[in-house]
């Protein structure tokens, strides 16, 4: 697949999980908090999120920031970007504006940016050296990134669920998104290419996240409403049903010693300042 076509099918995969996205549970809503306090937005600043989807970042972000500072959210998803103005509009939120923009190559004039967040994002881009440029001459003088990405998850242990899936699709699974398979080496790769770039005082903080699910329903919501929503697309419409009990039978098998059903991640924020150039 080319890059192209790996962000048209990014972009029209999270213009379908839109409307629902990170709803349904608080683990969107914590990851973007924990990347916010990482990032530490001062009143009076100018910020960038990119791919900011519905606004998990962004808005505690423009809280941060406040009446003085200013936020800019781009998204390839024309849905996300339009629920998210909407929303925006609704808060009265004047410090904030939201777009249609690739978080490859953001396209502002130089100097405009004190930060730069990504709320689980870096791993939709192809070339994050080229991104990692970018930020770099976009950001003030001394302007900083902060990154979430994962470090591991639980897809080893939700195997049973997934080859459950796997089993109702025509056709072999839609490639994961490269993190997916290997998160750790991934995040590593990053931090080379940080190291690589123009970038200095980098700091990485890991955490690690439970996602509890009260129901199976709640997991199966859960699931339409990101990029694991593919998964669901690929099987035919009319064996869903069946696919979901199926589904849920496998989740049996998998619940924890206190009986819930748990999808844990752990989470890396990675920090950098922009160096001199
Ligand atoms: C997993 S969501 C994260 C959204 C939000 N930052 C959060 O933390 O909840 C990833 C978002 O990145 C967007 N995205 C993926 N590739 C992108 C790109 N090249 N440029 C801009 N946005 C992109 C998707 O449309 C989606 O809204």
């Amino acid at each position: 697949v080319n890059a192209i076509q790996q962000k048209q099918d990014v972009a029209g995969l999270f213009n379908r999980a839109a409307p629902v996205y990170g709803t349904g549970d608080d683990f969107f809503a914590d990851v973007a908090r924990g990347l916010v306090a990482h990032a530490a937005p001062q009143p009076g600043e100018r910020a960038l999120d990119i791919g900011c989807g519905r606004g998990a970042v962004l808005f505690p972000v423009a809280e941060a920031v406040g009446p003085t500072g200013r936020v800019t959210g781009i998204d390839l998803s024309p849905s996300m970007v339009e629920l998210t103005s909407k929303e925006a509009e609704k808060l009265r939120l004047k410090t904030v504006d939201v777009h249609i923009g690739d978080a490859e190559d953001p396209d502002f004039p130089g100097s405009s940016f004190d930060l730069i967040t990504g709320g689980m994002v870096m791993f939709f881009l192809p070339d994050i050296p080229a991104a990692l440029r970018h930020y770099a001459k976009i950001l003030k003088p001394g302007g900083r990134i902060t990154m979430s990405t994962f470090v591991a998850n639980d897809r080893l242990r939700w195997q049973p669920v997934e080859r459950t899936l796997v089993e109702f699709m025509p056709e072999p699974p839609p490639p994961a998104p490269q993190q997916h398979l290997d998160p750790h080496s991934w995040s590593d790769g990053l931090l080379t290419q940080l190291e690589e770039s123009d970038y200095i005082q980098i700091e990485v903080v890991e955490q690690q996240y439970d996602n509890v699910f009260p129901t199976p329903e709640r997991w199966w919501a859960w699931t339409e409403s990101m990029a694991t929503r593919a998964a669901i697309e690929a099987i035919p419409a009319d064996r869903r049903d069946e696919a979901r009990r199926a589904a849920f039978a496998a989740l049996e098998t998998i619940r924890d010693e206190s009986g819930r059903i748990v999808w844990s991640a752990v989470m890396r924020f990675t920090k950098a300042v922009a160096g001199q150039r």
